[in-house]
């Protein structure tokens, strides 16, 4: 299979600012909704077809992934063909599993499938310690014998057995891992503390279309009764709620105005809130599935904002909110209580002239602050893409480094903001 073509991998981004964005843009299929289906496909002897696939190098990395375990792969634009039939090799490749937080599902994936699974230590960005406690230890529940060296994990299983699971908080990824051993297992699991973002419904559904038996989509207590085997489906990935919220949050700093075509309106009520408190206007057309946010001169920052779990509001837009709030009036206290590193953009945004104050997990944003164009790091994908929206609203000329991040999780970021009217180019380096 070709690498999937995934635009501009090292160039750099150029920004001429001051632009409020207007206009209306298309919202991509959703990163961390495809990722996981994608390691369902191995659970499935047969051939999957997925449509809506962004085309970001996550994917890019999970499909090779797949391919090296012996899947066939197609992929045309956004639609993807995997046939796990011929899955073969239990080992999967070092350097693409580094490259991302969510090989690690796929531990879940091949014990549920043949068994048995070698693979190192995922990667991702580094937004702070991403331990894997959560995810072994439902796996050894459900029977996995699990041996680490070094970072390198070998499982096996003779026979996975459903066992009851109650998660000390709940983990997106963990709660993965567990639904993907366990569909195929001998009897039942229950998964008490599940995680109820929207990705874990996906899943679910996705694994019940193709023949699984879950109970309790969208609750934290989900009950899965192992079934023989499942066939294989057609599927289409729902739309970004990470990218959506990105491109308003965006929209609002710039005082601009903007149609969202394709909005995940249903997994979006908290940023959506948050947005009308701070003085935007904001029509939700559910039929059309669209958003309409105009932003008129002033916004005015809200006393506190905290990161939660779904359907609070999300950890992935906290950098994006950080940048609004910048412009806006009035203070900002903006606490993270999902991971303990994800502020890693605040140096790159006082050298663009914001005052922030960091205090531990959280940190103080005085508005109202004007921003100058720099040459700024990208280091992880939600800064990265803060980053742009930072270059699109500061006067002068803005390049970023570090676009491979951004491209983790944007199938083409410059594109979808140019559509918006903004002054933005990608560069060679
Ligand atoms: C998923 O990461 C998403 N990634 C993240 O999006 C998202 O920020 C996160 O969920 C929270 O919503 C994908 O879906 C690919 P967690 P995940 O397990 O599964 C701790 C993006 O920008 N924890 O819910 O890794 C962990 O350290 C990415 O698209 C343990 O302690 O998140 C973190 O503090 C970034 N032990 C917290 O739980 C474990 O075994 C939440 O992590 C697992 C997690």
């Amino acid at each position: 299979m070709a690498e999937i073509d995934c635009l501009h991998q090292d160039k750099l981004i150029r920004i001429e600012g001051r632009t409020p964005l207007h206009g209306s843009v298309r919202v991509q299929g959703s990163k961390n909704a495809v990722l996981p289906i994608l390691a369902a496909c191995l659970l499935i002897q047969g051939k999957c077809v997925i449509r809506n696939c962004p085309i970001i190098t996550d994917v890019s990395y999970m499909l090779r992934l797949l391919e090296c375990a012996g899947c066939e792969i197609e992929q045309k634009g956004n639609v993807v063909t995997i046939d796990a039939l011929g899955l073969r090799e239990y080992r999967l490749p070092g350097k693409y599993v580094r490259k991302m937080r969510s090989s690690v599902i796929l531990i879940g994936a091949m014990l549920g499938r043949v068994q048995e699974v070698g693979i190192e230590y995922p990667g991702g960005c580094v937004i702070g310690e991403r331990p894997i406690d959560l995810h072994l230890k439902g796996l050894l529940a459900l029977g996995a014998d699990i041996a680490i060296e070094g970072n390198y994990i070998h499982a096996e299983a003779k026979k996975l057995k459903g066992a009851d699971i109650v998660f000390p908080f709940s983990s997106v990824g963990a709660t993965q891992n567990v639904i993907l051993a366990s569909v195929l297992a001998e009897g039942e699991t229950r998964i008490q503390n599940a995680a109820r973002e929207p990705e874990i419904d996906t899943l679910c559904t996705f694994l019940r279309m193709a023949g699984a038996d879950i109970e309790g989509i969208g609750t934290s207590r989900l009950v899965i009764r192992g079934v023989k085997t499942l066939h294989p489906i057609e599927y289409d990935v729902v739309s970004d709620r990470i990218v959506a919220g990105t491109y308003l949050l965006a929209t609002a700093a710039s005082r601009g105005s903007i149609c969202l075509k394709e909005a995940p309106i249903e997994h979006m009520n908290c940023i959506l809130q948050i947005l009308r408190a701070m003085g935007c206007d904001i029509v939700v057309r559910q039929e059309q599935q669209e958003i309409e946010l105009r932003c008129g001169k002033k916004i005015r920052n809200l006393p506190l904002v905290e990161t939660d779990i779904y359907p609070g509001f999300p950890t992935d837009l906290q950098s994006l909110l950080l940048v609004t709030a910048i412009t806006a009036e009035g203070e900002l206290m903006l606490k993270e209580s999902i991971f303990s590193g994800r502020f890693k953009i605040v140096e790159e945004l006082r050298r663009m002239g914001a005052y922030i104050r960091e205090d531990g997990s959280q940190v103080m944003i005085s508005g109202g602050t004007e921003l100058t164009g720099r040459n700024v790091i990208a280091r992880e994908l939600r800064g990265g893409a803060a980053l742009v929206t930072a270059g699109i609203v500061a006067e002068g000329m803005t390049t970023i480094v570090g676009t491979c991040y951004i491209n983790r999780g944007y199938e083409d970021i410059v594109r979808d903001f140019k559509m918006l009217g903004a002054l933005i180019d990608w560069m060679d380096r």
